[in-house]
């Protein structure tokens, strides 16, 4: 009787794992689809990052494709600014707030929604790592509704179109940092 119920216990527990990855899997095709793929900044060079950033408490923080949030949540712990994570993604964002919840960052907000239609006015910095034709379409949005002086922190490619406002370039590994103000 015992063997039997373990016997079920694992077909149900390679069943949920089966699910749960199918799940991600799919998550995943849909950030591509959607516009880049889910590449984390890397832990180590976040810090770097923000320093670079002379972050202020309570400026407006915005992350374009914020997947898990670890930028906003290194900001809101380090700087206390006021964070704004966009994602696509469902499952990033539910694990975005799970992960927020848990380290009691009150000052993190992720909201799933697609970037183009998130209003981006009340920006003060706007962090993104994202494909560089993305980057190219976001562009018009930028040149519309964000405030002149905004700090724009691209992480991975340049803003080829904004050469003339680039500041600031960290070029540490894998991916270098563009620091642009408009
Ligand atoms: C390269 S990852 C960067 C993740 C995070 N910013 C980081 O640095 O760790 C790009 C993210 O953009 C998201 N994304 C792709 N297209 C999007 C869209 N149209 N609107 C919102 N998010 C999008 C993906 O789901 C993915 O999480």
């Amino acid at each position: 009787m015992f063997a039997l119920f373990l016997y079920f216990l694992a077909i149900f527990a390679e069943l949920a794992f089966a699910f749960g990855f199918a799940v991600v899997t799919i998550s995943f095709i849909y950030s591509s689809i959607k516009g880049s793929p889910y590449v984390p900044t890397k832990q180590k060079v976040i810090n770097q990052i923000l320093k670079q950033a002379n972050l202020k408490k309570n400026l407006n923080f915005f992350e374009l494709g914020c997947g898990d949030g670890r930028v906003c949540r290194e900001a809101t712990n380090l700087y206390k600014v006021n964070a704004l994570g966009i994602d696509v993604n469902p499952i990033l964002i539910w694990y975005a707030r799970l992960l927020a919840k848990i380290k009691g960052d009150t000052k993190s907000q992720f909201i799933i929604q697609n970037i183009f239609n998130v209003d981006l006015s009340k920006a003060n910095v706007v962090y993104l790592f994202l494909m560089p034709k993305m980057i190219d379409q976001l562009l018009p949005k930028f040149d519309k509704e964000l405030k002149q002086q905004t700090l724009v922190i691209s992480h991975g490619f340049k803003i080829v179109k904004w050469a003339n406002k680039l500041r600031k370039k960290i070029s540490q590994k894998p991916f270098p940092t563009y620091f642009y103000q408009k």
